[in-house]
């Protein structure tokens, strides 16, 4: 990488979806394009970390020059992010599917025209930022938690920092009428132990470039 204020330092940033097979052919999943995880591993890069980037399945190509760790569902997210440790700083910006189906089946499920339909069970998916956040000794210096909230986005995501023990969190509003979901901008607030910042709405690129120099700020040398 490149010298800046990051240089010798390891970033890991989580990224796109994750998919949950339900058989072969089929899967549940979140939206997610991968656009803002991909702008901070390049942001982070542009300062001189060494970034791992642990990428489902997105639409959004992964950046230049960041080690590339493509995995499909939640379960291979944490062991890639496990396998990546140690880091100075992780960014969980992936959109990790909250469940998986426990009952997936190893053969396309047929449509028998009978009239009933498969269901599904669900077994709750491991929670990577909380189980980075407390990962003791081996926990990031810093890291960073993103709270994607439709309404009383500031109370939600404070609450969330709390509860998953993360140091900061970049909270924005996805509601329909935004156009942020798969968009170019963003609009978020930083939620930090000091309290929460808006910040103006700009490109997603201007976000992970603003993030990236908060983080330098934080664990970078001078
Ligand atoms: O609880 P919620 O999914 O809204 O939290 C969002 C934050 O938690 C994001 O930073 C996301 O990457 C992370 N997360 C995770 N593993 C999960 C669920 C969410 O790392 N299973």
């Amino acid at each position: 990488a490149a010298p800046g204020p990051l240089d010798g330092r390891h970033v890991i940033v989580t990224s796109g979806p994750t998919h949950e097979p339900i058989d072969p052919v089929r899967y549940i999943a979140n939206r997610s394009s991968g656009a803002q995880g991909s702008a901070i591993a390049a942001a982070l890069r542009d300062l001189g970390a060494r970034v791992s980037f642990v990428t489902g399945p997105a639409t959004v190509p992964p950046p230049s020059e960041v080690d590339v760790i493509g995995v499909e569902t939640a379960e291979e997210m944490r062991r890639a992010v496990a396998g990546a440790l140690p880091a100075d700083a992780a960014v969980m910006a992936a959109a990790v599917a909250d469940w998986r189906v426990k009952n997936a089946s190893s053969s396309k499920i047929k449509k028998d025209g009978s009239g009933t339909f498969p269901a599904l069970d669900f077994a709750e998916n491991p929670d990577i930022l909380a189980w980075i956040s407390g990962r003791g000794a081996s926990r990031p210096g810093l890291v960073v938690g993103f709270a994607a909230e439709t309404d009383d986005v500031v109370a939600h995501a404070t609450a969330k920092r709390k509860r998953k023990g993360c140091d900061w969190i970049v909270a924005n509003d996805v509601s329909p009428e935004t156009g942020i979901m798969g968009g170019t901008e963003n609009a978020v607030v930083l939620i930090t132990d000091e309290g929460a910042e808006p910040w103006p709405r700009m490109g997603k690129d201007a976000v992970a470039r603003e993030l990236a120099r908060r983080i330098a700020d934080r664990i970078g040398g001078e």
